[in-house]
């Protein structure tokens, strides 16, 4: 695939509930991103076919993955991308399964790709207070700095039971929107 001119964002939603808090936060980055002059694209983790790694090694020798499933093209599409927003909501203080299946398929060796990639976290949970948010953004932290990627913004949503809850705090919405614009300055500027 021949890289566009125009920057690439891919918003990667890890809440299998449509509409939902996860998917609200990352319309309003994708909708800042765009007004910055990026081209977007959004993938829904629940409506693929992503099977969980199985620690074979057969991709440190090969290179490749040997599941032939929807994470081939996904990872296409996020070498292409140079700004991930990358939600998931807080399911038992850690991401939701769908999110963690993507993410342990990171391991392949592509990953050595993603250096440099700006990415923007968006997280809902239904705890009042940001603790209940510390083990996740404790791990997406630690991965995006192993793999020397640039975290540009951390949106956290406490207090987001109800679906679609996260519209009613426009501050968020805003942090989210500006978080879009953001990055793609940074982007420019790099
Ligand atoms: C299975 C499950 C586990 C959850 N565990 C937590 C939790 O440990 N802490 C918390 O604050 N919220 C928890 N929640 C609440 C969700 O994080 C919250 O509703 C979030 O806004 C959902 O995002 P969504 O609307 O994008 O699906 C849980 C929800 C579900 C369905």
């Amino acid at each position: 695939m021949a890289k566009p001119s125009r920057i690439q964002v891919l918003g990667i939603i890890g809440s299998p509930r449509r509409g939902g808090n996860t998917e609200i936060i990352i319309d309003a980055t994708l909708s800042g991103a765009e007004i910055a002059g990026a081209l977007t694209e959004k993938v829904i983790l629940n409506k693929l076919n992503i099977n969980p790694c199985q620690a074979c090694d057969s991709c440190s020798k090969t290179g490749h993955c040997i599941q032939n499933d929807d994470m081939h093209d996904l990872l296409k599409k996020m070498e292409l991308c140079d700004l991930w927003v990358l939600g998931t909501p807080i399911y038992w203080w850690g991401p939701t399964a769908q999110f963690k299946l993507f993410l342990d398929r990171w391991y392949c060796p592509q990953h050595q790709n993603f250096k440099g990639k700006h990415v923007i976290l968006a997280i809902p949970f239904g705890g009042e207070h940001n603790k209940y948010a510390r083990h996740t953004v404790g791990l997406l932290t630690d991965v995006l700095n192993y793999l020397s990627m640039k975290l540009v913004e951390i949106i956290l949503a406490p207090g987001m039971n109800n679906r679609g809850a996260v519209r009613e705090r426009k501050n968020i919405l805003e942090k989210a929107y500006k978080a879009g614009q953001k990055a793609i300055q940074m982007i420019i500027n790099s």
